[in-house]
């Protein structure tokens, strides 16, 4: 097949190609501030001149003044043409192309789509500047007429075929117009309505000033909010970001910001913040991700200070990681957006703001703290535990040092007792190969989900010989019954079994019943259901089975934490006391260990 290079060809390799990417595999690259330098590979030099940068996809020297995209890049040292270095690219990246014929036509019929939404941003254009209510609407949130006409902001009319007959007019099909997402089916194939009516319209526009997409949000308070088109051939939500098209026009790159909503990114332009964009009403995705960071060298979330808010920024936060983007926190007092921050108190407050924003971690260690009461012992132990997992995310082990330090001081948790939880549990290359316990055992609940799993086993094993056999086989030591009765209720059906194949229920409760004068615990087992399914038992006993193990090395496990925190605590230990603390911390040890198999395995 012959590849047809188009724009918009050339527009995908420079999108997914990076530079640094590139360029590392011709010269040895090492980062110096927000860029890389290396030794120029097209002249001759002994100290590095030659720089990239990421954020700009540009490359440099200033030694012999060569420059260029990554493209140019790579017709200069593979001496290629233009062409041949964008089909070189776009095979490099696996980027899908098509042969010729296929793509004149795919082409014409972006090309209608485009148009299509390009009248249709006029005609809600034109409606705004006609209609009052929409613009005093506008007007009131402190919207002016210079910010509508940037953002080209509009307005649906209410009624259900304005903009269909419009367009009808205009000489495109009902089809097209459907197929964009502009005007949906009437229910029983009875001609079409429009779908945005009676709302401020906000058009998405690409980095070529097309209209891929619209936003429209109600005046009032009515559900729901917004309604956003439909993914289209023209328009992926999770490939674009809302105000792009002005960032790429205006910022200077040095930063990004990432805020919740549109109207975020429209009052931050127009109090003269130019770098700031939203998800277009989805959560971020790594294709996002990847546009933030080309384009800006720091990239900032400044999200609805609200429980949404939060749970958003750790989402992002995750996929702006795997990005290979370390983002910074902007946190805005609670139940404020950043639109109602700037417009309370202005642009020199709200870049303060970027002063006080915090890393991710301190983030994560913040919220941790905001949840737990750190004057209980219970939950210093929960606390530690938690902020070793957030630790653990980190690569170098002298900013975990830092953080542990600091955490230390800041709870008067040891130094020790935290880097045991850091180095102990799960290490990071462990992460990869870690699947997902098919009955997960709960950490919170240690009770419960022991309990239930003990009861399962029981039921199971009074059920049939062969789960019998096949529980005792995994259950190496009857101990991992942490419940007394189940305990000893485990005992009688063995004893009961005692080479028969079937095991008469009612008279092992009896039995269970003469031994214990207070016999709670047969009411629960009575009315205990399983609904598992047998095909899969053994899968499940064995999981069954972990579970009871992993809560029982837990259990011994926070036991010994505490032991270490009083030993700790200590103002002047005794040699005695030393020694104990070293045994509880191999114990430690050993146990992580063994939580980390049974997890893993
Ligand atoms: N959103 C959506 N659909 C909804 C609600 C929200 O797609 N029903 C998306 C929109 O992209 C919106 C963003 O989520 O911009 C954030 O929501 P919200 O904070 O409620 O909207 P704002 O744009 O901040 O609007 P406003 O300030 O007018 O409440
Ligand atoms: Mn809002």
């Amino acid at each position: 097949m012959t590849i047809y290079v188009d724009d918009e060809l050339i527009e995908k390799v420079k999108d997914y190609s990076d530079i640094v990417d590139i360029v590392s595999d011709y010269v040895q690259l090492r980062r110096s501030g927000a860029n890389y330098v290396g030794l120029c590979p097209f002249h001759n030099e002994k100290s590095p001149s030659f720089t990239v940068s990421e954020s700009k996809q540009l490359y440099h020297c200033f030694g012999c003044g060569e420059g260029g995209d990554v493209i140019s890049f790579l017709m200069k040292i593979e001496n290629l043409d233009f062409i041949e270095a964008v089909k070189f690219l776009a095979g490099k990246y696996n980027i899908e192309v098509q042969s010729k014929r296929a793509d004149d036509r795919y082409l014409k019929e972006k090309e209608r789509l485009y148009l299509i939404n390009r009248e249709a941003a006029r005609f809600f254009f034109r409606n705004l500047t006609n209609n009052k209510r929409p613009l005093e609407y506008l007007y009131n949130r402190q919207i002016d007429s210079k910010t509508i006409r940037r953002f080209g902001l509009g307005y649906a009319l209410n009624s259900w075929d304005s903009l269909h007959t419009y367009l009808l007019n205009k000489g495109f099909k009902s089809e097209e117009i459907e197929k964009i997402g502009l005007i949906g089916r009437k229910s029983g194939n009875n001609g079409y309505y429009d779908k945005f009516r009676d709302r401020i319209i906000f058009p998405i526009i690409d980095l070529k000033s097309r209209v891929i997409g619209f936003g429209g949000r109600v005046l009032d308070d009515s559900m729901p909010k917004y309604l956003n088109s439909s993914d289209s051939l023209i328009f992926n939500k999770g490939n674009f970001l809302y105000g792009l098209n002005l960032v790429n026009k205006y910022s200077d790159r040095k930063k990004i910001l990432l805020v919740e909503g549109y109207m975020d990114v429209i009052s931050l332009f127009a109090a003269g913040v130019n770098y700031a964009v939203a998800s277009l009403g989805t959560a971020l995705t790594e294709r996002q991700a990847k546009l933030l960071k080309r384009f800006g060298e720091e990239v900032y979330i400044c999200f609805d200070s609200d429980p949404a808010g939060i749970k958003a920024t750790l989402r992002a936060i995750d996929i702006l990681l795997k990005a290979d983007v370390k983002p910074r926190i902007i946190q805005l007092p609670a139940g404020m957006d950043p639109d109602e921050y700037i417009k309370k108190k202005g642009i020199i407050e709200f870049e303060k703001l970027f002063k006080k924003s915090i890393n991710h971690i301190d983030y994560k260690i913040n919220l941790a703290k905001s949840k737990y009461d750190l004057e209980s012992i219970e939950d210093k132990v929960e606390f530690t535990q938690e902020v070793a997992r957030i630790l653990k995310s980190l690569d170098s082990p002298i900013e975990q040092d830092a953080y542990i330090k600091k955490i230390s001081e800041d709870t008067g948790i040891s130094l020790e007792a935290i880097q045991a939880e850091v180095r102990g549990k799960g290490s990071r290359n462990f992460k990869s190969q870690q699947r997902k316990p098919k009955i997960s055992p709960v950490d919170t609940k240690v009770v419960s989900a022991s309990m239930k799993a003990e009861l399962d086993l029981i039921i199971l094993m009074m059920e049939d010989r062969d789960y019998f056999d096949l529980i005792e086989e995994s259950l190496d030591n009857i101990d991992y019954f942490t419940n007394e009765d189940f305990k000893s209720l485990y005992q009688i059906i063995k004893a009961s079994y005692n080479g028969k194949t079937s095991l008469d229920r009612e008279g092992v409760l009896d039995l269970y019943a003469k031994e214990n004068p207070d016999p709670k615990i047969l009411e629960t087992v009575r009315n205990h259901q399983i609904n598992y399914q047998l095909t899969r038992i053994e899968e499940i006993i064995g999981d069954l089975i972990n579970t009871l193990k992993y809560n029982k090395l837990e259990k011994e496990r926070n036991k010994i934490l505490k032991q270490i925190e009083v030993l700790e605590n200590k103002v002047n230990r005794s040699k005695e006391e030393e020694v104990a603390l070293l045994n509880y911390c191999l114990e430690l040890t050993r146990l992580n260990k063994e939580i980390k198999l049974i997890r893993h395995e």
